[in-house]
């Protein structure tokens, strides 16, 4: 079977990418990365990628009259590198709805809390403001909204009394990188698809985000219907 032909955006460190580059190359992940693209000339994902020799690419906001131009530009080169599934690892620009819009169903974006709650930025910060026993990270796929679009797959965190946001943040990063990779071998297994805004699973419509137990495998699934 053809490997899954993967687009990463990303705009900053980068570990979630490399976590893919490793997954891939010990043989975990059946997939290739086909293209890195950033709006950061600097960000140190595109190091990242080119010490992994894959193709990496930076286009400047500023280098474009408006948001819908750049996206434009982003998208012709993304469609050039011919990825099947568009990964924002780490993508901190809001992407237009035009360019969304055509890709439903083929762009992901990993989400550093239990979505729907603490969409936005400083999530690990409003988890502690709310108070909430278990925080996480999701990864769905990306719809015209922020931080919206139907869930796939998350990964628990639970909170620890007395932790700051950075703490709590490194806890949920180090369960963001399996289930990135985790959500992305059933990808390439053909196991997960939306249908009608809909996350369908093995051909059957999914109830409730799969959950990534502590062996990074997924629980039971909840069927619906
Ligand atoms: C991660 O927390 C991801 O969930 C969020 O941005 C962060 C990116 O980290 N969208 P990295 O660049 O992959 O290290």
């Amino acid at each position: 079977m053809a490997r899954l032909r993967l687009a990463v955006l990303a705009s900053g460190r980068g570990s979630n990418l490399q976590a893919l580059i490793d997954a891939i190359a010990d043989g975990q992940l059946a997939a290739a990365i086909v293209g890195v693209f950033s709006d950061k000339p600097d960000a140190p994902a595109l190091e990242r990628a080119r010490h992994a020799g894959l193709p990496a690419r930076a286009l400047r906001p500023r280098d474009f009259t408006t948001r819908l131009a750049y996206d434009r530009a982003l998208f012709e080169q993304v469609d050039q590198a011919g990825a099947d599934l568009i990964v924002c690892a780490g993508y901190m620009r809001l992407i237009s709805q035009p360019q969304v819009q055509p890709r439903v169903g083929r762009m992901l974006n990993i989400h550093p809390s239990l979505l729907p709650a603490f969409k936005g930025l400083h999530t690990h910060q409003q988890a502690l403001d709310a108070g909430v026993d278990v925080h996480g990270a999701s990864v769905h796929f990306l719809a015209p909204e922020l931080d919206g679009g139907p869930v796939i797959s998350q990964a628990r965190v639970p909170v620890v009394s007395g932790e700051d946001a950075a703490t709590l943040g490194r806890r949920v990063l180090a369960r963001e990188h399996p289930l990135l990779v985790q959500t992305l071998r059933l990808f390439a297994a053909a196991r997960v698809a939306l249908v009608d805004g809909v996350v369908h699973l093995d051909g059957h419509a999914v109830h409730a985000p799969l959950q990534l137990d502590r062996d990074d495998r997924f629980g039971p699934a909840t069927w619906a219907g």
